[in-house]
């Protein structure tokens, strides 16, 4: 069973997990509305990660004999200056995800919640990877600068992502 104070946190966490989704999709209507459709690929599968995450807190919590209370999800942001800004956004929105994850994972230590540790692993190296993608694109996005073709060619690039759902395995 697991208690109340790591339930709690994991309820705050699947809310986090759903609002990144959202923020997300945002940032695909976004590049949508500038026609920049490989960019609103990319972003579109990062909704479907986020979703992904939220679920595997959800079921974690479930496999423990615990029940998720869902809360309110609040507004996200709509509009950005430049492709740049939104990845830059991103990378901060991803670097305190890591916070929160970090978080948990010091209550489960407080806890002794040896299960939750180990659930959390898996978060842990997914958020390296989630900073290192929005990164990799905010460098790209600064040599590209103000070129246009530089950013057609990036936005053929982010066209080819597919979504895999990694929550099932071990992060790479
Ligand atoms: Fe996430
Ligand atoms: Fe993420």
């Amino acid at each position: 069973m697991i208690s109340i104070k790591m339930q709690s946190a994991i309820d705050d966490q699947v809310n986090a997990e759903i609002w990144s989704a959202y923020l997300y999709l945002s940032m695909a209507s976004y590049f949508e509305s500038k026609s920049l459709r490989g960019f609103a690929n990319w972003m579109k599968i990062q909704w479907q990660e986020e979703v992904t995450h939220a679920i595997k807190f959800f079921d974690y919590v479930h496999s423990r004999g615990g029940k998720v209370s869902l809360k309110p999800i609040s507004e996200v942001q709509l509009d950005w200056a430049n492709p740049v800004a939104v990845f830059i956004d991103t990378l901060e929105h991803e670097q305190h995800v890591t916070q929160l994850i970090n978080n948990l994972a010091n209550i489960a230590v407080e806890e002794k919640d040896h299960a939750t540790n180990s659930m959390l692993q898996w978060f842990i190296s997914e958020q390296i990877e989630e900073e290192a993608n929005a990164e990799q694109i905010i460098t790209q996005l600064k040599m590209i600068g103000d070129n246009g073709y530089g950013l057609l060619m990036l936005d053929k690039e982010l066209a080819t992502r597919v979504f895999v759902d990694s929550t099932k395995g071990p992060v790479q």
